[in-house]
């Protein structure tokens, strides 16, 4: 298996998450599964991991539909990542592989699942990592906490009348940040909540689903940002952002 530093990744220069893209076949190819039949258990009942990703897949499937909300979206599948059964062995036997990579010092992200309608990552944090912040073009995302606990901060672009940003910079409103601990769970939709940032108080594990999953131009249109360390005078969810 080809491995990879999630810090590389993270950077998102397009050669390297090329990179990353061209590989994962071979990347999901190495996702295990646990007993589809053991899976389906009661409504509300803990899922197991192939119950999960039938249900994910069912669900990503309304994308194409003209009526697809992605609020409603990324709130079922919260609902359905809220039951994954943590212990599985499909998940047991990621997070344990990817741990002893951040024990070597190598990588901590892995893609579970990479479908045509959504991707599954693991993601790992080390103690006190800092993703910058970034958007998810035309992206639905759902984050839930596996272990760990991580700050997560949302923000809206947006364009006021009364405060401008200086040359080169954009105005970022805050609408969302909080802790995130096992079983807990962040969302974003393409137009809500769409650019995070994530630092982690503790080694942490993630599972991310984004729908529609990153492609090149999907890539190619992601923004990070270096934000002002202070808010703007007057209100304190308002930041000025630079693209970088
Ligand atoms: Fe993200």
């Amino acid at each position: 298996m080809d491995d990879y530093d999630r810090r590389e990744f993270l950077s998102l220069s397009l050669p390297g998450f090329l990179g990353v893209l061209t590989a994962l076949p071979a990347l999901c190819a190495l996702a295990t599964r646990a007993n589809a039949a053991g899976g389906r258990l009661p409504e509300h009942g803990a899922m197991h991991w192939d119950a999960f990703l039938e249900a994910v897949t069912k669900e990503a499937a309304k994308q194409h539909l003209d009526a697809w909300n992605q609020d409603t979206y990324v709130k079922s599948i919260a609902s359905l990542a809220s039951r994954l059964h943590l212990e599985d062995p499909a998940l047991t036997k990621a997070m344990e592989q990817i741990s002893i990579r951040l024990k070597q010092g190598k990588v901590d992200f892995k893609y579970l699942e990479d479908r045509v309608d959504f991707s599954l990552c693991l993601v790992q944090f080390d103690q006190g990592e800092i993703i910058r912040p970034h958007d998810h073009p035309g992206m639905t995302g759902m984050i839930l906490c596996a272990s760990g606990e991580i700050e997560t901060t949302n923000f809206d672009p947006v364009e006021l009348e009364n405060v401008k940003a200086a040359q080169g910079h954009q105005l970022l409103k805050r609408v969302g940040q909080g802790v995130l601990r096992e079983n807990e769970i962040s969302t974003l939709t393409a137009k809500a909540r769409n650019i995070h940032t994530l630092h982690a108080r503790k080694v942490t594990q993630l599972v991310d689903i984004f729908t529609p999953p990153y492609n090149k131009e999907r890539i190619e249109q992601s923004n990070w940002f270096e934000l002002s360390p202070d808010p703007v005078d007057g209100h304190p969810d308002l930041y000025e952002a630079k693209p970088t």
